[in-house]
């Protein structure tokens, strides 16, 4: 039995309600496996703007740093608005300024396609029949993302530089997840760049190789991530983990993304070298249903499953959260982004009861 502290980041939008959900998830298993869970809410996005004027205060900072884990939900506003001073820069202000202040330098992010919603996916029926389980393991702190960002003007002609980085230890450092993460899986590596023209990539090339030397029980693979494009809709299957730096990895993740069929099903995690980590919905904010109660919450639940599993080492607890939403799933229930002609459609906190249920009664 354990005590953690977490610190809940519900945001913007369909946040709030979707958290509620993870809360309540969470509440049945510290029930059924005597832990206890202590929530610190704290503000971000638009509501951290709306509390103390900053996309990530201070004050959420410092509850972040004083608890054993980051459950946070999504930020941004509506795209209309996304020139006032609410919404400009919100989602990287925030999440950006929340990896660094954190280091958190490694994201997973699995994609997988449940059999039940199987019609959900956009690709052929016979692609998806081989069986699409990705995870895709992305590098979050190095690249372009945090190289310097400069825009000149030059004689009435604007120019602008982004600097792509990468540390030789960085590279290690991801390296190490992937191939770690391989093998409680299919024991495949697929690493991602294009080495046929950028230095980061050469270099990201030659360490994945030489980290692989440690794990020789797991397959690895090199692909240029152009290829790695087209081959994730012509024959998913054909990949286990895939490793990516920063900017890559947040296209083919998005890619990866919409197999399941909803963003409302796709978790991630966003861990530190000491297994400190944030966990979130990959999709965003959507503001264009917030607060109507039909947001599918199995993201969020599938994150706090997450934080279960990576940051307490709780894995019982957490393969008790999957198993719950995969027969919630397989009830055939579902919010409106999932659900299928013969279900039965569900609202948010329905969806979040029935999760809740099978933990109970399992
Ligand atoms: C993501 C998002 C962020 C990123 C944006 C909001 C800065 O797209 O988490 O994938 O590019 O990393
Ligand atoms: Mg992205």
């Amino acid at each position: 039995m354990v005590t953690k502290s977490i610190a809940v980041l519900a945001g913007d939008g369909i946040g709030e309600e979707v958290m509620a959900e993870a809360l309540k998830v969470l509440g049945e298993v510290s029930k059924r496996f005597g832990h206890t869970f202590k929530y610190t809410r704290a503000p971000v996005g638009g509501a951290g703007w709306d509390a103390y004027g900053s996309h990530f205060p201070d004050q959420t900072r410092a509850v972040c740093a004083n608890s054993d884990a980051i459950l946070f939900g999504s930020v941004g506003g509506p795209i209309g608005e996304a020139a006032l001073p609410k919404w400009k820069g919100c989602e990287a202000n925030s999440i950006l300024a929340l990896r660094k202040a954190f280091n958190f330098n490694a994201n997973y992010r699995p994609a997988k396609v449940y059999p039940e919603l199987a019609g959900l996916c956009p690709l052929r029926p016979d692609i998806v029949a081989k069986g699409i389980d990705v995870l895709v393991i992305r590098e979050l702190l190095g690249d372009v993302y945090f190289g310097e960002h400069r825009t000149t003007g030059e004689a009435g002609q604007r120019r602008a530089t982004d600097l792509a980085e990468y540390r030789e230890d960085q590279i290690v450092s991801i390296a190490h997840h992937a191939f770690r993460a391989a093998r409680s899986r299919r024991k495949k590596v697929t690493s991602v760049d294009k080495a046929n023209v950028l230095d980061t990539s050469k270099l990201w090339r030659a360490v994945v190789q030489e980290v692989h030397r440690d794990y020789k029980d797991v397959e690895l693979e090199i692909m240029l991530v152009d290829n790695c494009a087209m081959q994730l809709i012509l024959k998913p299957s054909q990949f286990d983990v895939i490793l990516a730096s920063n900017l890559f990895g947040d296209i083919l993740s998005d890619e990866a993304a919409v197999f399941p069929g909803s963003l409302g099903l796709t978790p991630s995690a966003s861990l530190n070298a000491d297994g400190f980590g944030m966990f979130e919905p990959s999709g965003g904010s959507a503001p264009d249903i917030a607060g109507k109660g039909i947001a599918n919450p199995i993201a969020q639940i599938l994150s706090a499953a997450m934080m279960l599993r990576f940051s307490f080492g709780l894995n019982s607890e957490a393969a008790a959260i999957e198993r719950a939403v995969e027969q919630a799933l397989a009830s055939g229930a579902g919010t409106r982004d999932i659900h299928t002609g013969a279900g039965r459609l569900v609202g948010t906190a329905e969806l979040g009861d029935l999760v809740a249920r099978q933990i109970a009664n399992a």
